[in-house]
């Protein structure tokens, strides 16, 4: 499971460089630990053009964001040339991330389910990571899709509008073709699923809240 190859492409990379507003949690992430941040390390992994560097980085005493599709690096170099010394934004990949020190960062970040790009068993290997490179008593923070969910993915929505109608009729049709029909994962703890995100491209992981963080597999 790949989606690298999206993540760099131009079409992609140029939508992500016209969103650069934060989601409630993240707002709410902000304020809550408004007292710490200028003393605290952080990681922001999966920056994508750097939507989060622009609220985090200046609030922090270390930054470092990366994101392992170059492209997206690079956007996010070119949207904050002069943000600080104490910024550093490169490309690296969150499975694998021996350039950093053990117990180091106050407070990890990856957003936007970019967790879910990646396969099971590269998950465990990067929520382990992710635990690693975290000081003990700091803090991690992801975001997930639900697999709980997905009854109301597959629902097909209408208001008084024909154009509307023909769409959910249309993604309804492409979740079918691409992914079964919905009661498949009734049983299932995750799966992998193309749920429409960049037109069908993106094969997003979907897990159930319960098995979100396999505590057993990471040693927590
Ligand atoms: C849904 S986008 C979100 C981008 C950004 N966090 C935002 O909120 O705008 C997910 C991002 O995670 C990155 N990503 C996925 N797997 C990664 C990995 N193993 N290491 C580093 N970055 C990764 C992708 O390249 C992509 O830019």
């Amino acid at each position: 499971m790949s989606n690298l190859p999206i993540w760099n492409s131009k079409t992609v990379v140029d939508s992500y460089r016209t969103q650069y507003e934060l989601l409630g949690p993240e707002s709410a992430i902000i304020q809550l630990f408004k007292d710490q941040w200028r003393n605290w390390r952080m990681l922001d992994i999966g920056i994508g053009s750097g939507r989060t560097t622009k609220h985090f980085a200046p609030l922090v005493k270390e930054y470092i964001g990366f994101d392992y599709a170059e492209f997206m690096v690079k956007a996010a170099q070119e949207a904050f040339p002069n943000i600080g010394e104490h910024v550093t934004i490169k490309v690296g990949d969150a499975r694998s991330m021996p350039e950093f020190e053990t117990d180091y960062f106050d407070f990890v970040l990856f957003s936007f389910n970019g967790l879910d790009d990646i396969s099971y068993e590269d998950r465990i290997q990067a929520l382990k990571e992710m635990k690693r490179v975290g000081k003990k008593g700091g803090y991690v923070f992801f975001s997930s899709h639900n697999l709980e969910y997905i009854p109301n993915l597959y629902k097909i929505r209408h208001n008084n509008n024909l154009n509307y109608f023909a769409y959910q009729c249309y993604r309804y049709l492409m979740l079918l073709y691409h992914n079964g029909l919905p009661q498949k994962f009734r049983k299932m703890e995750y799966a992998v699923i193309k749920d429409g995100a960049e037109h069908f491209s993106i094969k997003n992981y979907y897990v159930k809240p319960a098995a979100m963080v396999p505590a057993n597999r990471i040693g927590i």
